[in-house]
């Protein structure tokens, strides 16, 4: 069985309000897009990689590529519609059972021995899995005028990070379902779930910050460069 790494990186980004989608904003050096891959290159190194890219997209550099085997995918309309399109431009090279690991390319500081962690859980289970942290806040509902409705019991609650990882088979299977049943999916996890599945949640590290709003930049920076200390 394989391991195929699918990370979608064909948004535009525009909660950042950058010029430049936030893939290719520059992270301690690098763009956030090259951190990411050098990272789960550093875990895999033999992994088969799919970049689901923006068709349009005239920034990439496949120099930033540090896998040997890896294509480009074109993006879909939504995060869903991304990883969807990998998982077809691969179907005839993947098996059932082969892994498929889903990393957001706005995660930089995922650290590997989070990636490896995860792989191996996913591997010894039948459903699969996600890196996931537990709420430290306490969660409030808006009432919808901007006021408190009610406090949600934080207890049992997790924040679901990627990678998501399952096999090609059920995530396949899961997406094409959830699209037919039009269910709303954020993560891959989602799909699986309205199929009746129970993904495991492997604890990951809360530092696997998701590059989503321009501050999370300098965040980012100081988290890379304290994982360095
Ligand atoms: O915008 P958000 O942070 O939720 O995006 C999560 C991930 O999905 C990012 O890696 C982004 O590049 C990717 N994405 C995509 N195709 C889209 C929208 C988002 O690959 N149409």
């Amino acid at each position: 069985e394989r391991l195929w790494l699918v990370v979608p990186a064909a948004g535009r980004g525009r909660r950042m309000g950058a010029a430049l989608p936030k893939q290719y904003l520059p992270l301690a050096g690098l763009t956030v897009l090259a951190r990411t891959l050098a990272r789960l290159h550093e875990a895999f190194p033999e992994a088969r990689l799919c970049l689901c890219l923006d068709p349009d997209d005239e920034r990439f550099d496949p120099a930033a590529v540090p896998f040997a085997d890896w294509r480009r995918v074109p993006g879909g309309a939504e995060r869903v519609d991304s990883v969807t399109n990998a998982l077809a431009a691969i179907a005839g090279e993947a098996g059932a059972d082969d892994t498929v690991l889903v990393h957001d390319v706005a995660r930089p500081c995922v650290r590997a021995e989070d990636l490896r962690r995860l792989a191996s859980a996913v591997a010894d289970d039948a459903v699969g899995g996600l890196l996931a942290a537990p709420v430290a806040d306490t969660m409030k509902r808006d009432d919808g005028t901007g006021r408190v409705g009610g406090t949600e019991p934080r207890d049992g609650l997790w924040h679901a990070l990627t990678p998501q990882g399952f096999g090609y088979g059920v995530l396949r299977r899961a997406l094409a379902e959830a699209a037919e049943r039009g269910v709303a999916v954020t993560d891959e996890a989602s799909a699986v779930e309205a199929l009746g599945l129970s993904p495991r949640l492997v604890s990951g590290r809360r530092d696997n910050l998701k590059i989503t709003h321009p501050e999370d930049l300098a965040l980012a920076e100081a988290i890379l460069a304290a994982q360095k200390a």
